[in-house]
């Protein structure tokens, strides 16, 4: 495998208020390399934004980054001084939101937002700028570049939103692209359009892309590999035919026993049995025991680590010695 450009080591993130320490991340390893797409998956509130924005340093109040190392270019970013971050963020790693609304600056035009972040990241003069900029917007699939530049974020559907950013998160040819459910509101054509543009780029730019997404369907089709987080942990790590195979952690195996019925969108994720689990209440031992159908004693008492199985790991007391799951 080739030398990972991103790694994150030991990482903890934690959200302190009065009421508690919330753990959003809580000691999280992983590596992506050139031209890899690891999916990041788990449902609402296990920490996948939070990873994600840890890793550009932009987690918000009162949450902070307690521990751990985000190495990327020979340094880690988390001991860089603000003013070296901001030049690798949105740059030589840029992110993709879920709502493309929330980064996009409603009062400026399109167009002068992309020449804006060419010009910011490559130095390019007005003109050049505008042209590059229009450059990306075909290559992103927007028909008329010449008059979209001239239009606000307002004024286009959400599926043209998401090209526009994924044009400007792009401005800066990343070599990281941290992608937060960038499909999960749009509809189904749309969803596929976007993600055809993801792999296209990623495959002809190298880029390592980072795709946090709860929807097992995009998981088979963009990604070679996959962490299932649980409660700011991952769960379970391994490749994504394996997983799909056979699945290890019993959360893994709800998921997946979970995903088409015929009626809903393919591959989403159901609810699974018992409540999302509260990071201000988490149980004692392993964080699943209230919802997992093998549970045992030792679960209630002691926290599992990630035992190793066959390439793959897996966080569960199933696996103590190899295990049979
Ligand atoms: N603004 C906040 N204040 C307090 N806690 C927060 C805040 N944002 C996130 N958290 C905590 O971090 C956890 C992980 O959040 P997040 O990373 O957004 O989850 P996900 O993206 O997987 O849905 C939440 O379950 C919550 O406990
Ligand atoms: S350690 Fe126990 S409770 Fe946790 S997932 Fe494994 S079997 Fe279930
Ligand atoms: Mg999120």
């Amino acid at each position: 495998m080739p030398e990972a450009v991103l790694a994150v080591e030991g990482l903890r993130t934690h959200f302190f208020s009065r009421r508690g320490v919330a753990k959003a991340v809580d000691g999280v390893d992983l590596a992506i390399a050139p031209d890899e797409t690891l999916a990041v998956v788990g449902e609402s509130g296990c920490g996948k934004t939070m990873l994600a924005l840890s890793i550009l340093r932009l987690v918000p109040h009162p949450g902070r980054i307690v521990e751990g190392r985000v190495r990327f270019a020979g340094k880690d970013l988390l001991g860089l001084p603000e003013k070296a971050l901001r030049t690798i963020r949105g740059n030589a790693i840029s992110m993709i939101f879920q709502e493309p609304m929330t980064s996009l600056n409603p009062v400026f035009r399109i167009g002068d937002q992309i020449a804006e972040t060419l010009r910011l990241h490559r130095g390019l003069g007005q003109e050049e700028a505008l042209d590059a900029a229009r450059a990306l917007l075909v290559q992103v699939g927007i028909p008329e570049p010449g008059r979209r530049l001239k239009t606000f974020p307002h004024e286009l559907s959400g599926g043209m939103r998401q090209r526009v950013m994924i044009a400007m998160a792009l401005a800066c040819d990343p070599k990281v692209l941290l992608a937060d459910e960038p499909t999960t509101a749009l509809d189904v054509t749309i969803q596929a359009e976007i993600l055809d543009l993801m792999r296209e780029l990623k495959t002809r730019r190298q880029a390592a892309v980072m795709l946090i997404t709860h929807d097992l369907g995009i998981v088979a089709e963009t990604s070679r590999k996959l962490v299932i987080m649980y409660a700011g942990r991952i769960v379970e790590r391994g490749d994504v035919l394996s997983f799909f195979k056979n699945p290890l952690h019993p959360y893994a195996k709800l998921l997946l026993a979970a995903v088409p019925r015929i009626g809903r969108r393919a591959g989403e994720l159901a609810a699974i049995s018992g409540s999302v689990p509260d990071l201000l209440r988490l149980p004692e031992g392993c964080h699943f025991h209230p919802r997992c159908p093998s549970v045992f004693d030792r679960c209630r008492l002691e926290r599992p680590p990630l035992y190793g199985v066959g390439g793959r790991e897996v966080r569960c007391f199933l696996y103590d010695g190899g295990g049979h799951g």
